[in-house]
């Protein structure tokens, strides 16, 4: 049986605190995604603000020996792409997942970024897996069930031409980087557990332009598509309320470009 934590409503105000900050980092770093700039690079911009200007922690740092403060998944990287000396030009997208911790909380968010402009495919597979993650997003309120976020999900990228990985999921988070459940992005509607006022999760679906299946390069972290298509990402923490939900990584920015 899943342990999922349930919320007060101090470690609540504390956990719209910690979705606040991540969001900030992620409008903050978009100014710096252009062509010429290192992965690495944008790594130390995040980190220096993190815990210089928000007197945070950013949670990847040595999560489970995670090098880096920060993922970068660049065009065909499907996720946890360790930040390097990777040039990023002009038609890249990329994907940057910031999760910070302030005052014991966790919050966790990403969003897709193009560099130059992109081609009308990456825009689009981008522009469907942000539509997919507000779609399962807006399933969210007290007695969804964890396959009804799923499925709606799936259907919507699905129904775009597109696949969802299934090796990665969204989880519930607070003190911890990643507790219980399990956020699958997909299944079938009416399954699994019921969410449950105070339980916070991630939406955070990898869709991808061809298959769905992935592989894990030798790093042991950078995970990339088997067909070498290229993956989007994007990710919210989410709060659920009795009548719906609050999304706690919102800002001004968060909406594809
Ligand atoms: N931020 C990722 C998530 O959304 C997890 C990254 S784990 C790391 O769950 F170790 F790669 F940072
Ligand atoms: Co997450
Ligand atoms: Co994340």
């Amino acid at each position: 049986m899943p342990n999922i934590s349930i919320k007060t409503s101090a470690e609540i105000e504390k956990m719209r605190v910690a979705g606040r900050l991540a969001a900030s980092v992620l409008d903050m770093i978009g100014d710096h995604v252009h062509a010429g700039v290192t992965t690495d690079e944008l790594n130390t911009i995040c980190h220096e603000f993190i815990v210089g200007k928000l007197d945070a922690i950013p949670a990847p740092l040595n999560y489970r020996g995670f090098p880096k403060s920060i993922c970068t998944s660049v065009n065909n990287v499907v996720c946890h792409g360790i930040p390097g000396p990777r040039t990023l030009k002009k038609g890249d997208i990329v994907n940057i997942d910031v999760t910070v911790i302030k005052d014991e909380f966790h919050g966790d968010t990403s969003r897709m970024y193009f560099v130059g402009k992109p081609s009308i495919k990456a825009a689009r597979l981008t522009r469907v897996c942000y539509e997919s993650m507000m779609i399962g997003i807006e399933t969210i309120k007290a007695g969804t069930t964890l396959g009804d976020l799923g499925h709606a999900v799936q259907k919507h990228a699905e129904a775009s031409g597109y696949s969802v990985v299934r090796e990665f999921c969204g989880h519930g988070i607070g003190r911890n980087f990643h507790e219980d459940p399990h956020v699958l992005h997909y299944g079938k509607p009416g399954t699994g557990i019921e969410l449950v006022p105070g339980m916070t999760i991630t939406v955070e679906p990898m869709v991808n332009a061809g298959k769905k299946e992935t592989r894990t390069l030798a790093d042991n972290w950078t995970v990339v598509t088997k067909d070498g298509c290229l993956s989007a990402q994007w990710e919210h923490t989410v709060l659920v309320t009795q009548s719906g939900h609050e999304i706690l990584t919102l800002s001004n920015s968060s909406e594809p470009a």
